[in-house]
């Protein structure tokens, strides 16, 4: 199976799905790893696995939209089969991802429909919730709002703050993705009729 990866940042799950290949668990080439900044250690990772990178600077684009299209536009010509958002920071225009669905799935640190958006973290705390985690989903236009296709959990410790609750999930990521990655390359999640199936039958 043909990946491209979007990353804004450090790109730990990057590198989690790098760690996957490497180890047999996960059936995949690496096409692409494109981020919106030239920082971004997700890249420095890429390069490092002689995977191709690709900057796209927002300033350089007259609005969201041109910049999605580009993005789209070069995500097509990679030969990618799998879009997957991993720690990408942008919201992206529904009518780019529209050819894409389906085919794009990302990693949300919260139980969704819990907490889409930013600071999953700092509400699940400010919420009082006993338990937290991560959602593996299919992209849809709807932020953070597609079907979700699997979920990590772990209880929310006494006192913690949102720091090391985030750094106590991560782990379960470069679980998680991995292993929902790792379906897809194998055939066994796909999309038909507008929704995940699993093993033949609709998740
Ligand atoms: C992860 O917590 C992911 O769930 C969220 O952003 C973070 C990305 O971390 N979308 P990394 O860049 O993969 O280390």
């Amino acid at each position: 199976l043909r990946i491209a990866v979007l990353a804004s940042g450090r790109g730990s799950n990057l590198a989690a799905l790098l760690a996957a290949r490497d180890r047999g668990e996960l059936a995949a080439e690496f096409v692409l790893v494109a981020s919106d900044k030239a920082q971004a250690g997700a890249l420095r990772l890429a390069e490092a696995a002689g995977v191709p990178t690709l900057v796209l600077d927002p300033r350089s684009y007259p609005d969201r939209r041109a910049f999605d299209l580009e993005l789209f536009a070069q995500l097509a010509a990679s030969g990618a089969e799998l879009v997957v958002l991993a720690g990408f920071m942008r919201i992206l225009d529904g009518e780019a991802i529209a050819p894409w669905v389906g085919r794009m799935l990302n990693i949300h640190p919260s139980l969704l429909p819990k907490y889409r958006g930013l600071h999953t973290h700092r509400r699940a705390l400010a919420a009082g919730d006993l338990e937290h985690g991560a959602s593996v989903h299919f992209v849809t236009a709807e932020l953070d709002g597609g079907p979700v296709v699997a979920q990590a959990t772990l209880p929310i410790e006494a006192g913690e703050d949102e720091h090391r609750l985030a750094q106590r999930l991560l782990p379960l990521e470069h679980r998680l993705l991995p292993a929902v990655v790792a379906l897809m390359a194998a055939g066994r999640l796909a999309w038909r009729d507008g929704g995940p199936w699993l093993d033949g039958a609709p998740l």
